[in-house]
Formats: C-alpha cells, sequence, structure tokens
C-alpha cells in the first residue's frame, strides 16, 4: 500500500507538478486555498489513476492546517510533505500577506506534520533563491522569535511597514524566504530525533503561473546573467523533489537545495570574475 504525499499549493504551479510526479509512488493529499481549481487538478490526477484526497486550506490559518494534519492521517501513513503554497511579490499583493503566508504558514505547517510524518519520512519547505541574493538587512534577530508568540508577526510587520511602499513586499518576500531555509534548518534536530528528515528548496526562476502573472518582467531581466541561459520548469523542480524525498536522499537532511539554473552565481560571481585577469583561450 502506499503511503500519503501532502502537498501545499497542489491547485497550481509546483505543488501541481509534484503532485503529478508523486503520484503513483504514493497516494496524494492535495491542498490549496483555491477550492476549485483544487477540485480541478485532482479529477486530472484521478483520470491518470492516481488515488486522490483533497482538503482546502489556507496555510497562513493555523486551526485549519492542524485539521489537515488530521485530516491527513485519516487518509493514511504520510509519508512526506511538499509545502509549496505561497505568494510572490506581485502587482496587488503586501508586505503582511506575503510574509504571513510564505513565514507563518511554513511554520504551521512544519508544526503540524511533524508529530505526523511517519518513521523515514521527509518535510520539504519551498524557499525561493531569492534568499541567496541579498542577506543584508534580514532581521535575524525578529526571524528567530518564537512564531508562535504574536511578537514574532508584529516585530517583522514593523519593518516592513517603516519601508517604503514600493520595496516593502519584495523585502518582505525575501526575509519570508530567509525564514524558510532558517526554520527548516533549525527543526532538523528535533526531525532527525523521530527519524523524519526536513529540508528546504530554493528555486530560481520557473516558469510557473506565479512567473507568469507576477514576476515576468523581473525574473526575465536575470536571464543574461543565467548560466544555463534559460527559466526552469516546474518538471525539474519536481524531479529534484522526487529524489528527495526517496531513499536514495537517506543523508540529506537539514539544508536547503538550490536549483536555479546558475542563477545565483551568475549574479553574485560576475564581479568578481571581471575582476580576475582570465587569458583568452588560444
Ligand atoms: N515560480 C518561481 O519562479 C518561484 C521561484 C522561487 C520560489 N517560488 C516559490 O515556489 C512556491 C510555489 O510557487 P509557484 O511558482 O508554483 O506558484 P503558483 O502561484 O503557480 O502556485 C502557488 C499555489 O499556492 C496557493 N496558495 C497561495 N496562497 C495560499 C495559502 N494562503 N494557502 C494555501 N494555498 C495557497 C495558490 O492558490 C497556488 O495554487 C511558492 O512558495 C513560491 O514562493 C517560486
Amino acid at each position: 500500500m502506499n503511503k500519503l504525499a501532502v502537498i501545499t499549493g497542489a491547485a497550481s504551479g509546483m505543488g501541481n507538478n509534484a503532485a503529478i510526479r508523486l503520484g503513483g509512488i504514493y497516494d496524494i493529499l492535495m491542498t490549496d486555498i483555491n477550492k476549485d481549481s483544487l477540485e480541478v487538478e485532482a479529477q486530472t490526477l484521478r483520470d491518470r489513476g492516481i488515488t486522490v484526497y483533497t482538503f482546502p486550506c489556507n496555510v497562513a490559518n493555523r486551526e485549519q492546517v492542524t485539521k489537515l494534519a488530521e485530516y491527513a492521517t485519516q487518509c493514511g501513513t504520510v509519508g512526506c510533505v511538499v509545502h509549496a503554497a505561497g505568494i510572490a511579490p506581485g502587482p496587488k499583493a503586501v508586505a503582511e500577506q506575503i510574509f504571513t503566508i510564505n513565514a507563518m504558514g511554513t511554520a504551521y505547517m512544519t508544526e503540524a506534520f511533524f508529530p505526523v510524518l511517519d518513521q523515514g519520512g521527509v518535510m520539504i519547505n519551498v524557499a525561493s533563491m531569492s534568499s541567496y541574493m541579498s542577506t543584508g538587512h534580514v532581521p535575524y534577530d525578529l526571524l528567530r522569535l518564537n512564531p508562535f508568540q504574536p511578537e514574532f508577526l508584529e516585530k517583522n510587520l514593523v519593518v516592513f511597514s517603516a519601508m517604503e511602499a514600493a520595496q516593502a513586499p519584495g523585502f518582505a518576500y525575501l526575509v519570508s524566504k530567509h525564514f524558510v531555509r532558517d526554520y527548516t534548518a533549525r527543526n532538523a534536530m528535533r526531525f532527525g530525533k523521530r527519524g523524519v528528515r526536513i529540508l528546504s528548496i530554493s528555486p530560481g526562476n520557473i516558469m510557473t503561473p506565479m512567473y507568469f502573472n507576477e514576476v515576468k518582467d523581473s525574473c526575465d531581466s536575470m536571464l543574461p546573467q543565467t548560466p544555463i541561459g534559460r527559466h526552469g520548469k516546474p518538471e525539474e523542480i519536481s524531479d529534484l523533489i522526487a529524489f528527495l524525498v526517496s531513499s536514495q536522499a537517506a543523508f540529506i537532511t537539514g539544508i536547503d537545495v538550490l536549483c536555479d539554473g546558475g542563477c545565483v552565481a551568475g549574479m553574485t560571481m560576475d564581479q568578481v570574475t571581471e575582476s580576475l585577469f582570465i587569458p583568452p583561450l588560444a
């Protein structure tokens, strides 16, 4: 009998593609805030013969996430969780919403599934390559406050509200994804003691609906400095996820895996490379 994979953000993009990729290896519990798309996408997987359960859930609502975890235990033995739900700093998003969904959602999901994941299980939280690009000014002291105490959200939101309105959403996104990586790493030891792995992945620019609808212009401006010379496909992230949840990755936990076509290296090392004297090849 298959174990269960719980996938958030499963109605679109990388979460949806992960559900397709892991379907058949696992039974799938698809969850998303968008109920209509969730049911449509679930039916698409069922039509392929995959056993699929659905549970609409807002990951920024702790009560709903707790109910999701309870429902998961009724559906099967939870073998892995892929937490892909998140929002980008697109034209309509505000800093508070971005931080609450991306950071608090990750804390709620991690906490709710800690006791539920089966021995040998894996939790994967989706961060972003943006967390590699700008580390200055990230308020690590605030990110390491207890996310279940009100001051965590209050103090982090003060930082964004003190910024210029146009900059706050982008910074809130970057800080929220720093939190995803940091919180994931900080949980590795206690997950390890239960025989469960936890890690994060940082996708680069991936051509999902989020990319096309929210961030295309800013992503496209990075193409000239992307060594692979193109953006990524959701399937390339799903292949990484499939590896990381497999027994072949049994010694990998507590880290972030950057999968970005070399974009971070291209962007951060460009100036370093220019400063070197590299003789032309004969
Ligand atoms: N696309 C990229 O280039 C890129 C790059 C780096 C990181 N990411 C991250 O990858 C993850 C997946 O992004 P994607 O590109 O597949 O986006 P997407 O917009 O295609 O899919 C995200 C899904 O999350 C759901 N969602 C949003 N808020 C939610 C909430 N509060 N509760 C439950 N579900 C919610 C949406 O309804 C949607 O179905 C996100 O965390 C995003 O920040 C994306």
